[in-house]
Protein backbone atom coordinates (compact mmCIF):
# COMPACT_ATOMS: atom_id res chain seq x y z
CA UNK A 1 0.00 0.00 0.00
CA UNK A 2 1.43 3.53 -0.98
CA UNK A 3 0.70 6.25 1.24
CA UNK A 4 0.24 9.92 -0.01
CA UNK A 5 -0.15 12.89 2.13
CA UNK A 6 -0.34 15.45 -0.97
CA UNK A 7 -2.51 15.94 -4.10
CA UNK A 8 -0.19 16.18 -6.87
CA UNK A 9 1.34 12.94 -6.22
CA UNK A 10 -1.53 10.90 -5.97
CA UNK A 11 -3.05 12.57 -8.67
CA UNK A 12 0.02 11.32 -10.81
CA UNK A 13 -0.50 7.86 -9.35
CA UNK A 14 -4.00 7.88 -10.48
CA UNK A 15 -3.41 9.13 -13.68
CA UNK A 16 -0.91 6.17 -14.26
CA UNK A 17 -3.39 3.63 -13.31
CA UNK A 18 -6.27 5.49 -15.51
CA UNK A 19 -3.40 5.26 -18.29
CA UNK A 20 -3.32 1.32 -17.65
CA UNK A 21 -6.81 1.23 -18.36
CA UNK A 22 -7.76 0.29 -14.60
CA UNK A 23 -10.79 1.57 -12.71
CA UNK A 24 -10.65 3.36 -9.68
CA UNK A 25 -12.74 2.35 -6.28
CA UNK A 26 -13.09 5.07 -3.43
CA UNK A 27 -13.86 4.83 0.20
CA UNK A 28 -13.30 7.83 1.83
CA UNK A 29 -13.31 7.29 5.31
CA UNK A 30 -12.35 9.91 8.61
CA UNK A 31 -10.64 6.89 10.18
CA UNK A 32 -10.19 4.61 13.81
CA UNK A 33 -11.63 2.26 10.39
CA UNK A 34 -13.54 -1.18 12.25
CA UNK A 35 -15.02 -3.89 10.28
CA UNK A 36 -17.98 -1.94 8.45
CA UNK A 37 -15.28 0.30 6.94
CA UNK A 38 -13.28 -3.34 6.01
CA UNK A 39 -16.32 -3.90 3.93
CA UNK A 40 -16.48 -1.07 2.21
CA UNK A 41 -12.83 -1.93 1.27
CA UNK A 42 -13.60 -5.15 0.04
CA UNK A 43 -16.51 -3.64 -1.71
CA UNK A 44 -14.79 -1.52 -3.99
CA UNK A 45 -12.03 -4.23 -4.29
CA UNK A 46 -14.23 -6.44 -5.85
CA UNK A 47 -15.64 -3.91 -7.88
CA UNK A 48 -12.71 -1.88 -8.91
CA UNK A 49 -8.96 -2.56 -10.19
CA UNK A 50 -7.37 0.22 -7.76
CA UNK A 51 -8.64 0.69 -4.50
CA UNK A 52 -8.07 4.10 -2.40
CA UNK A 53 -8.70 5.37 0.84
CA UNK A 54 -8.83 8.70 2.23
CA UNK A 55 -8.46 9.33 6.05
CA UNK A 56 -9.15 12.86 6.90
CA UNK A 57 -11.49 13.76 9.87
CA UNK A 58 -13.47 16.90 8.23
CA UNK A 59 -13.19 20.08 10.67
CA UNK A 60 -16.22 21.50 8.39
CA UNK A 61 -18.82 18.77 8.99
CA UNK A 62 -18.28 18.88 12.86
CA UNK A 63 -20.23 21.50 14.85
CA UNK A 64 -18.84 23.65 17.45
CA UNK A 65 -20.03 21.55 20.43
CA UNK A 66 -18.70 18.58 18.54
CA UNK A 67 -15.91 16.22 19.18
CA UNK A 68 -13.54 16.87 16.23
CA UNK A 69 -10.68 17.45 18.76
CA UNK A 70 -11.22 14.28 20.54
CA UNK A 71 -11.99 12.06 17.38
CA UNK A 72 -9.77 9.15 17.72
CA UNK A 73 -7.10 8.81 15.53
CA UNK A 74 -5.64 5.59 14.96
CA UNK A 75 -3.36 6.41 12.48
CA UNK A 76 -1.27 3.32 12.56
CA UNK A 77 -3.84 0.70 13.63
CA UNK A 78 -5.81 1.97 10.28
CA UNK A 79 -2.55 1.29 7.81
CA UNK A 80 -2.20 -2.13 9.54
CA UNK A 81 -5.73 -2.79 8.73
CA UNK A 82 -6.14 -1.36 5.37
CA UNK A 83 -3.14 -3.38 4.03
CA UNK A 84 -4.64 -6.92 5.12
CA UNK A 85 -7.79 -5.19 2.84
CA UNK A 86 -5.34 -5.25 -0.28
CA UNK A 87 -6.17 -1.04 -0.31
CA UNK A 88 -3.96 0.29 -2.83
CA UNK A 89 -3.50 3.88 -2.27
CA UNK A 90 -4.01 5.86 1.43
CA UNK A 91 -4.58 9.28 0.65
CA UNK A 92 -4.40 10.97 4.65
CA UNK A 93 -3.68 15.04 3.74
CA UNK A 94 -3.70 17.36 6.59
CA UNK A 95 -5.85 20.17 6.80
CA UNK A 96 -3.66 22.03 5.08
CA UNK A 97 -3.81 20.60 1.85
CA UNK A 98 -7.26 20.16 1.82
CA UNK A 99 -8.40 23.62 3.26
CA UNK A 100 -5.35 25.43 1.42
CA UNK A 101 -7.31 28.92 1.67
CA UNK A 102 -8.25 27.94 5.39
CA UNK A 103 -11.98 27.18 5.92
CA UNK A 104 -13.74 30.60 6.44
CA UNK A 105 -13.81 31.46 3.02
CA UNK A 106 -13.66 27.90 1.34
CA UNK A 107 -15.89 27.37 -1.71
CA UNK A 108 -19.03 25.23 -0.15
CA UNK A 109 -21.31 22.62 -1.86
CA UNK A 110 -25.06 23.08 -0.51
CA UNK A 111 -27.35 20.47 -1.18
CA UNK A 112 -30.58 22.21 -0.13
CA UNK A 113 -32.60 18.83 -0.17
CA UNK A 114 -32.93 16.25 2.81
CA UNK A 115 -30.28 18.38 4.85
CA UNK A 116 -32.59 20.39 7.07
CA UNK A 117 -34.41 17.28 8.45
CA UNK A 118 -33.17 14.32 10.54
CA UNK A 119 -29.56 14.60 11.56
CA UNK A 120 -29.00 17.87 9.34
CA UNK A 121 -31.79 19.68 12.10
CA UNK A 122 -29.63 18.88 15.19
CA UNK A 123 -26.28 18.93 13.84
CA UNK A 124 -26.78 22.74 11.36
CA UNK A 125 -24.11 22.70 8.41
CA UNK A 126 -23.05 19.41 9.30
CA UNK A 127 -23.90 18.14 5.57
CA UNK A 128 -22.55 21.13 3.91
CA UNK A 129 -19.69 20.01 5.26
CA UNK A 130 -19.91 16.65 4.31
CA UNK A 131 -20.72 17.50 0.78
CA UNK A 132 -17.88 20.06 0.85
CA UNK A 133 -14.81 17.78 1.54
CA UNK A 134 -16.28 14.92 -0.37
CA UNK A 135 -16.98 16.87 -3.69
CA UNK A 136 -13.17 18.24 -3.30
CA UNK A 137 -12.04 14.27 -2.62
CA UNK A 138 -14.11 13.26 -6.06
CA UNK A 139 -12.61 15.69 -8.19
CA UNK A 140 -8.92 14.55 -6.15
CA UNK A 141 -9.59 11.31 -7.30
CA UNK A 142 -11.71 11.08 -9.51
CA UNK A 143 -12.88 7.31 -8.66
CA UNK A 144 -15.40 5.59 -11.19
CA UNK A 145 -16.89 3.94 -8.15
CA UNK A 146 -17.34 5.20 -4.37
CA UNK A 147 -18.43 2.84 -1.41
CA UNK A 148 -20.44 4.60 1.35
CA UNK A 149 -22.57 3.03 3.97
CA UNK A 150 -26.14 2.52 4.32
CA UNK A 151 -25.57 3.02 7.87
CA UNK A 152 -25.69 6.84 7.25
CA UNK A 153 -28.85 6.79 4.89
CA UNK A 154 -29.38 10.44 4.60
CA UNK A 155 -25.24 11.01 4.53
CA UNK A 156 -25.65 8.37 1.05
CA UNK A 157 -29.18 9.54 0.01
CA UNK A 158 -27.69 13.54 -0.07
CA UNK A 159 -24.48 12.36 -1.88
CA UNK A 160 -25.98 10.85 -4.47
CA UNK A 161 -27.99 14.13 -4.99
CA UNK A 162 -24.84 16.32 -4.97
CA UNK A 163 -23.50 13.34 -7.84
CA UNK A 164 -26.91 13.97 -9.74
CA UNK A 165 -27.36 17.69 -10.02
CA UNK A 166 -23.54 18.08 -10.20
CA UNK A 167 -23.30 15.71 -12.78
CA UNK A 168 -20.09 14.30 -11.01
CA UNK A 169 -18.85 11.23 -12.94
CA UNK A 170 -19.13 8.48 -10.50
CA UNK A 171 -21.23 5.86 -9.73
CA UNK A 172 -22.18 5.24 -6.06
CA UNK A 173 -22.28 2.45 -4.39
CA UNK A 174 -24.19 1.53 -0.92
CA UNK A 175 -23.17 -1.01 1.38
CA UNK A 176 -25.10 -3.02 3.53
CA UNK A 177 -24.76 -1.81 7.27
CA UNK A 178 -22.72 -4.18 9.44
CA UNK A 179 -23.48 -4.91 13.09
CA UNK A 180 -22.33 -6.49 15.94
CA UNK A 181 -24.16 -9.83 17.11
CA UNK A 182 -26.88 -7.53 19.12
CA UNK A 183 -27.63 -5.36 16.45
CA UNK A 184 -25.70 -2.57 17.09
CA UNK A 185 -24.77 -0.64 13.95
CA UNK A 186 -20.22 -0.56 13.58
CA UNK A 187 -19.66 2.86 14.54
CA UNK A 188 -16.30 4.66 14.94
CA UNK A 189 -18.27 6.69 17.85
CA UNK A 190 -19.16 3.47 19.34
CA UNK A 191 -15.91 3.17 21.07
CA UNK A 192 -17.43 6.27 23.21
CA UNK A 193 -19.89 3.64 25.00
CA UNK A 194 -19.33 3.16 28.63
CA UNK A 195 -19.42 -0.31 29.47
CA UNK A 196 -22.86 -0.11 31.91
CA UNK A 197 -24.61 1.49 28.20
CA UNK A 198 -23.18 -1.07 25.44
CA UNK A 199 -25.70 -3.80 26.67
CA UNK A 200 -28.15 -1.47 26.16
CA UNK A 201 -28.02 0.73 22.88
CA UNK A 202 -29.34 -2.60 21.12
CA UNK A 203 -32.86 -1.18 21.84
CA UNK A 204 -32.47 1.52 18.70
CA UNK A 205 -32.10 -1.18 16.21
CA UNK A 206 -35.05 -3.06 18.40
CA UNK A 207 -36.95 -0.49 17.91
CA UNK A 208 -36.78 -0.03 14.30
CA UNK A 209 -36.92 -3.71 13.45
CA UNK A 210 -40.40 -3.46 15.80
CA UNK A 211 -41.85 -0.66 13.94
CA UNK A 212 -40.77 -2.08 10.68
CA UNK A 213 -42.61 -5.29 11.67
CA UNK A 214 -45.57 -3.62 12.96
CA UNK A 215 -45.83 -1.79 9.53
CA UNK A 216 -45.71 -4.88 7.56
CA UNK A 217 -48.15 -6.20 9.68
CA UNK A 218 -50.19 -3.21 8.04
CA UNK A 219 -50.57 -0.87 10.89
CA UNK A 220 -50.48 2.84 9.20
CA UNK A 221 -50.36 5.20 12.27
CA UNK A 222 -46.84 6.39 11.70
CA UNK A 223 -47.40 9.15 14.35
CA UNK A 224 -48.70 7.05 17.42
CA UNK A 225 -45.93 4.02 15.85
CA UNK A 226 -43.33 6.85 16.48
CA UNK A 227 -44.36 7.82 19.66
CA UNK A 228 -44.46 4.28 20.62
CA UNK A 229 -41.24 3.44 19.90
CA UNK A 230 -39.80 6.71 21.39
CA UNK A 231 -41.28 5.23 25.05
CA UNK A 232 -38.99 2.55 24.69
CA UNK A 233 -35.55 3.99 23.61
CA UNK A 234 -36.70 6.37 26.66
CA UNK A 235 -37.29 3.53 29.13
CA UNK A 236 -34.35 2.08 28.03
CA UNK A 237 -32.81 5.10 29.58
CA UNK A 238 -31.51 7.17 26.21
CA UNK A 239 -32.83 10.53 25.25
CA UNK A 240 -33.69 10.23 21.43
CA UNK A 241 -32.81 12.70 19.35
CA UNK A 242 -35.31 11.51 16.23
CA UNK A 243 -37.29 8.53 15.41
CA UNK A 244 -39.25 9.19 12.14
CA UNK A 245 -40.64 7.01 9.56
CA UNK A 246 -39.62 8.32 5.95
CA UNK A 247 -40.10 7.77 2.47
CA UNK A 248 -37.03 6.81 1.19
CA UNK A 249 -36.45 8.45 -1.44
CA UNK A 250 -36.87 12.59 -0.20
CA UNK A 251 -36.67 11.48 3.47
CA UNK A 252 -39.67 13.51 4.21
CA UNK A 253 -42.46 12.26 6.23
CA UNK A 254 -43.86 8.84 4.92
CA UNK A 255 -47.41 8.83 3.36
CA UNK A 256 -49.89 5.79 3.95
CA UNK A 257 -49.32 5.04 0.45
CA UNK A 258 -45.71 5.04 0.05
CA UNK A 259 -44.30 1.88 -0.67
CA UNK A 260 -40.16 2.50 -0.14
CA UNK A 261 -40.19 3.63 3.73
CA UNK A 262 -36.79 3.72 5.88
CA UNK A 263 -37.08 3.98 9.68
CA UNK A 264 -34.43 6.61 11.42
CA UNK A 265 -33.37 6.87 14.74
CA UNK A 266 -30.62 8.91 16.32
CA UNK A 267 -30.32 9.03 19.99
CA UNK A 268 -27.76 10.26 23.03
CA UNK A 269 -26.28 7.96 25.49
CA UNK A 270 -23.94 9.88 27.73
CA UNK A 271 -20.82 10.01 25.76
CA UNK A 272 -22.12 9.47 21.82
CA UNK A 273 -25.09 9.84 19.97
CA UNK A 274 -25.85 6.88 17.88
CA UNK A 275 -28.16 7.10 14.49
CA UNK A 276 -29.36 3.82 12.78
CA UNK A 277 -32.17 2.46 9.78
CA UNK A 278 -34.16 0.17 8.58
CA UNK A 279 -35.93 0.17 5.01
CA UNK A 280 -38.87 -2.06 3.89
CA UNK A 281 -41.16 -2.59 0.86
CA UNK A 282 -44.75 -2.28 1.55
O1 LIG B 1 -18.91 9.08 6.70
C1 LIG B 1 -17.81 9.63 6.96
O2 LIG B 1 -16.91 9.05 7.55
C2 LIG B 1 -17.60 11.08 6.54
O3 LIG B 1 -18.78 11.80 6.65
C3 LIG B 1 -17.00 11.21 5.13
C4 LIG B 1 -17.94 10.67 4.07
C5 LIG B 1 -15.67 10.48 5.06
C6 LIG B 1 -16.75 12.69 4.80
O4 LIG B 1 -15.85 13.27 5.71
Amino acid sequence: MQVFHHVASLREALAEARRDGKTIGFVPTMGNLHDAHIELVNLAREQCDVVVVSIFVNRLQFGLNEDWDTYPRTMQADMAKLRVASCDYLFHPDEAEIYPNGMDEQTKVICPAMTDVLCGASRPGHFEGVTTVVAKLFNIVQPNKAVFGIKDFQQLAVIRRMVEDLCIPVEIVAAPVHREEDGLAMSSRNGYLSEVERPRVAILNQSLIWVSDEIKSGRKDFAALEDEARAKIEQAGFKVDYFSICNSKDLQPAAHDDSEITILGAMYTSGARLIDNVSLSV
